[in-house]
Formats: C-alpha cells, structure tokens, sequence
C-alpha cells in the first residue's frame, strides 16, 4: 500500500501516541498463581536486583549497546554476573562492555543475518559456560512505512523473532547445564496493541495486503510473546524458565528509523506516560534474577508482574504458539540444531560429557 507522505508525517506521530496511550486502558488481571512482586512500573533495575549476588553467573544480552540492553548489561554486571553482550558491530560491542564495571564479553549477532546468528551462538558455546540468564532484548522498528525484506521474509519478523528463535535453539543445552537456565524475552505492549487483529499471519506472513511498521512491529512482538509461551511447555520438565514482557515506553534508541515527527510523538510519549531507562530495564533483570520466580515459567510480565490480557487478543493463544514454533522452525530449519528441544534423558547425556 503507497502511503502519502505528507499525510503519514501528520498521523505517524499522533497513531503511535494514541495506540500507546490507549494501551495505559486495557484490561489486564494479575496472573493467576504466580507470585505478585511488590515492585512497580517505577522501580528500577537496581531496586529489583538490590542484594542478589550474581557471582559465578553467566547473562547473555542481546542488543548491549543502548538503551534497555545496556542498562540490562550494566546492572547484571555490578551485581557479578559475567555479562556476554551482543552488537551487530564488534567495535560498539567492545565499547559497550568496557564501559561497565564488571566482567563482560563482547560478541557479534545481527540477528537479521542466520549465519550471524549461528556464529554467533558457536563463538558463545566455545567459551563453555552454562548460561543462566539468556536475554532475549535486541530489536528493530521501521521507520517510513516502506516494507523491507529479508531474503524474502519481512524485517521485523526476521530480526525480532526468527533471529531470536534460532539464537535460542543454538544455545538451549547452555541453559540446560546451568543450575537454572531463565530465557528472558523482551517484546513490547504493541503485541496486543498493535498487532494484526487476526494475530500471527501465517498466510501472509509479508504483509501483502497491508503495512505499517507499526503493524509489523506488532505482528513480531506478538510472535516473541507466543514463542515464550510455547518454549515453556517444551521445556516442562525442565529446569529452563521462559517468560516475555514488555518493558515501558522508554526515550531510547528505538526511533533511529523515525523521521523527527515520530521521534518527537514517541518522546512525547515516553515523558508522558513512559519510564526512566532504569525503571524500562526492571523487568528484565526481575525475571531474569528473582528467586521467587524459579519455577515461573510460560508468563507475559509488566511492570514487575505477570498479567493476562483480556478481550480481543492473541496473547495467550496456545495453539496460536504451536503454529507459530511449528513453522518458524521450517523457516529456519537449515539454521537449528538438529534435536531442537533436548529431552530430560539427552540433558543428562549433555551433562555428563
Ligand atoms: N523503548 C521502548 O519504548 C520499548 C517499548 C517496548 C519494547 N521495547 C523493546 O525493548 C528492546 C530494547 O529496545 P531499546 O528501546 O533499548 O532499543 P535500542 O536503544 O534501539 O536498542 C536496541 C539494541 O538492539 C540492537 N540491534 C538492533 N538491530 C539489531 C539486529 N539486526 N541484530 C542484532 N542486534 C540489533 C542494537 O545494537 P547495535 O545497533 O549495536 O547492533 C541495540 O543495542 C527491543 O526488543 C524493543 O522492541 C522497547
């Protein structure tokens, strides 16, 4: 669909402001049976890791450079956690990691790129280490509404969930080895908000019907939360958690494809009803270190909570998730391992060698 430009400059800003804002009024209800922390929207990562030694602790990071991703780097780091973060560029991985106290390791993903990602996950396996925190926070949003591909698959779905996918497939028996592995992925609001009414378009995963950047950011984060959703039941039985969130509206790097109206609208937002970059980052590093949340797995969580999101939305559609893993992984098939969700009995294999 061709967009009119002035018309797109006028409404971009105004519709990404208003889908975010109408989002503070949606019905959500605590989940059921997981713990209720009693932190809120307005703590800060630092509050909700206050006390917790993470020495002799491994954290994968993906997208250390900025923002969520850096701070979430950050803070996992002083509390002694090694922090392994990624970046597209080595250069800005390595300036990221030396500019925090504490041990880090850069490395090199674009998720966007399937051997990236596969090199990438080998270069983190040579280092032998269990990991215990694998952080799921890497993201694109488009800007201009012009659709892009690829190889032939929409970006965003390729970036922020396919890149992802294999990444995690890659490095499951990391996790398996670690006293308690917890898969943390980072998706947004705009799952439900935003995301096509239908949910994952398995028909027409390109869009060829109809694009926006916002509808395909949407359409991907939805596909982060599903994928979460599933990943926990493959791995019941398991000590591997899985849980997905969405972090606040925060004044990030997130906009570098904007143009300075939408810049200006998702600034607008972030002061209005948005969070500091260290209150943005308290989710993540609560789920990805909280002792009461050892066997919480399967969860969408905000502000420090697992809610359910009620009406029209595709949230916590189970076999939507079995569809949408079933055909991720025939997309990406030739980049997966080949026991994609090791058993108890190949865990004990794994471990013993
Ligand atoms: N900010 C918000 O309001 C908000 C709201 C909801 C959800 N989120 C989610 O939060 C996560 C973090 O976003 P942020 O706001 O912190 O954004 P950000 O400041 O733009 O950081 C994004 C990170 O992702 C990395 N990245 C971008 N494209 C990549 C690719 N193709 N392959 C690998 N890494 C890539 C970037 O690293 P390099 O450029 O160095 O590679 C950067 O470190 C994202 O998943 C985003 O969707 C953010």
């Amino acid at each position: 669909m061709k967009i009119d430009r002035r018309r797109f400059l006028a409404y971009a800003g105004a519709s990404l402001t208003a889908s975010q804002l109408v989002a503070c009024g949606e019905n959500k209800i605590a989940t059921k049976g997981i713990p209720r922390s009693t932190f809120t929207g307005a703590s800060t990562a630092e509050e909700v890791t206050e006390g917790i030694d993470l020495s002799g602790r491994v954290a994968v990071v993906t997208g250390c450079t900025s923002g969520i991703g850096f701070e979430t780097m950050r803070v996992l780091a002083s509390r002694g956690a090694n922090v392994i973060g990624s970046s597209r560029s080595s250069k800005r991985a390595e300036e990221a990691c030396r500019s925090v106290v504490g041990v880090t390791s850069p490395v090199s993903l674009d998720l966007g790129n399937f051997e990236s990602v596969v090199q990438c996950a080998e270069s983190i396996r040579a280092m032998k280490v269990p990991i215990d925190m694998l952080i799921c926070n890497a993201g694109y949003l488009g800007g201009g509404n012009e659709k892009q591909l690829i190889n032939g698959l929409e970006k965003h779905f390729v970036i922020n969930h396919l890149g992802h996918f294999i990444f995690v497939n890659r490095l499951l028996d990391r996790l398996f080895i670690a006293e308690q592995g917890r898969i943390v992925i980072v998706a947004s609001r705009t799952a439900y908000t935003d995301a096509p009414a239908d949910g994952i378009l398995f028909d027409d995963l390109n869009f060829s019907y109809d694009y926006s950047d916002l509808l395909a950011y949407g359409h991907s984060k939805l596909a982060n939360v599903l994928f979460s959703l599933r990943l926990s039941t493959l791995l019941q039985g398991t000590r591997i958690s899985c849980n997905s969130l969405h972090p606040g509206i925060i004044d990030t790097e997130i906009d570098r494809n904007f143009n300075p109206v939408m810049q200006f609208g998702l600034k607008m937002v972030a002061a209005l009803g948005g969070k500091t970059l260290q209150e943005g980052t308290a989710t993540s590093c609560y789920l990805a270190t909280n002792a009461a949340l050892a066997t919480t797995t399967g969860a969408y969580f905000e502000d420090c909570n697992a809610v359910t999101v009620l009406g029209k939305n595709h949230m916590h559609d189970v076999s939507m998730s079995e569809k949408l893993v079933q055909v991720s992984e025939e997309i990406t098939a030739d980049f997966l391992v080949d026991q994609k969700y090791p058993t108890k009995e190949s865990l004990l294999d794994d471990r013993s060698s």
